[in-house]
């Protein structure tokens, strides 16, 4: 077999073996294939596409390139969840716990952010003291005696994927259903739970502009999840507007904890809820709608918070500043009001552009190796559909900084556009979609 021919045969848009794709992933791994070689290869797939075979055979030699997670030392089922990436999606902080209080495992491993999205685990390196980096040993029992734990995706947990992604990355390669689907998939399946729950984002600040193409990826990653014995459900969420207020790490843990107790913003606790009660009844504890009832309850009832301090505390966060209510306060001296220079509605936000206004203040990393300032943030005043009048705040920019504050500014003022009309309302949860139905809302 020659990588050439492999390479011919994609560009003519046939079909490939499984031998084939099997051949020319592993060459890659195995230094044998060169990055010209797979960027071409890249470039092919992304103009032709993959038959679903083709993604799932993908999905199979990228999970087997490393190590996949065995969690069965954790006792009953384990769920998951996992975000194709948002601006101000903070969302597994906060359905963690609820699902964990409702007395289903969550084991689940996350990320950090690169460019205008943040990650998981950036966020929670912003509590003092919490250990993200921790051993096998410790996080299952963790999972076992608290019901969940969130930790670092470890180096060894498909190497195949950081390796074809910093090369998609460099050769605009990244916006392709099936690299996308088998790059996720690939990353849910080593990490070894039972039951996934996908939130695709769809919108300005998201790989997938458009929900037909949300919907197809979801049934592509859909059916990969079967193949591997995953049961898979996808909801796709608007990401035309920031999800919650507040954007940045520290910033997004308080919001987070608000929802849980009780309070925050309501689109940020109805996704929350949605998606937890999704994982609830994959994990069997119920219908829907009960598990819906399960998922408010436990906010309503202190459980949530309660469970989310106990995995803090037992990762060795310290808690006073989840405690507190009023953290916005204690972060006074480095804030930076945006009035608005116009009156009318905010018809309009390009999220993609705000999510870059809060990583110019520090909030995320540009490069890998990129410092993040774990207090830089953007707290939004007003969103879509909200009317402002002219010289009232938009929004407040945190950041150590303060030279920061004029850039970030322009950017974030571009990425505003007013009307003097109300725009139309666009549901915040656009479409369930499970392995034999679609729903649209
Ligand atoms: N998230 C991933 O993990 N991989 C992709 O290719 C895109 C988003």
């Amino acid at each position: 077999m020659r990588a050439y021919d492999i390479i011919e045969k994609k560009r003519n848009n046939d079909e490939l073996t499984s031998e084939e794709i099997k051949f020319f992933i592993n060459g890659y791994i195995d230094n044998e294939i060169a990055d010209y070689q797979m960027s071409a290869f890249l470039m092919a797939v992304y103009f032709n596409g993959m038959t679903d075979e083709e993604c799932k055979t993908l999905t199979e030699c990228m999970l087997h390139s490393g190590e996949v997670m065995d969690l069965s030392p954790i006792k009953g089922i384990k769920v998951d969840k996992h975000s194709t990436g948002g601006v101000g999606d903070k969302t597994t902080l906060i359905v963690t716990p609820i699902v964990a209080a409702c007395g289903t495992k969550v084991a689940k491993m996350s990320g950090r952010g690169l460019g205008h999205t943040g990650g998981t685990v950036d966020k929670l390196c912003s509590i003092p003291g919490m250990n993200v980096e921790i051993s096998r040993n410790r996080f299952f029992d963790i999972v076992n005696t608290v019901g969940c734990c969130l930790m670092s995706q470890s180096g060894n947990l498909v190497p195949a994927d950081k390796k074809i992604y910093a090369l998609r990355d460099v050769t605009a390669t990244v916006e392709s259903m099936p690299l996308i689907a088998s790059s996720i998939m690939s990353k849910k399946i080593a990490s070894g739970a039972d039951c996934i729950v996908l939130d695709v984002k769809v919108g300005s600040g998201a790989f997938m502009k458009t929900k037909e193409d949300a919907i197809s990826l979801s049934k592509i990653m859909i059916s990969i999840g079967k193949k591997f014995n995953k049961k898979v459900i996808a909801l796709i969420t608007d990401m035309d507007i920031p999800l919650g207020n507040a954007i940045g790490n520290s910033l997004e843990v308080w919001e987070s904890c608000e929802v849980l107790r009780g309070r925050g913003p309501k689109d940020l606790r109805d996704v929350s809820i949605s998606l937890a009660a999704n994982m609830l009844y994959l994990s069997g504890k119920g219908t829907i709608d009960e598990c819906e009832h399960f998922a408010r309850s436990a906010i309503d009832s202190g459980k949530a918070f309660e469970k989310f301090k106990e995995m803090v505390s037992a990762q060795g966060g310290n808690l006073s500043l989840i405690e507190k209510s009023d953290y916005l306060d204690c972060l006074e001296e480095h804030k930076f009001e945006i009035y608005s220079d116009d009156d009318g509605y905010i018809f309009k936000m390009d999220t993609e552009k705000i999510g870059k206004a809060a990583m110019i203040l520090g909030a995320g990393r540009e490069k890998k190796d990129d410092i993040i300032d774990y207090n830089a943030g953007i707290i939004l005043n007003k969103k879509t559909g909200d009317k402002v009048t002219k010289d009232e705040v938009l929004a407040v920019f945190y950041s150590s900084s303060k030279e920061k504050f004029v850039e970030a500014e322009k950017i974030f003022k571009e990425a505003i556009k007013f009307d003097k009309n109300k725009p139309e309302y666009v549901s915040l949860i656009q479409a369930k979609i499970t392995l034999d139905d679609v729903q649209i809302f």
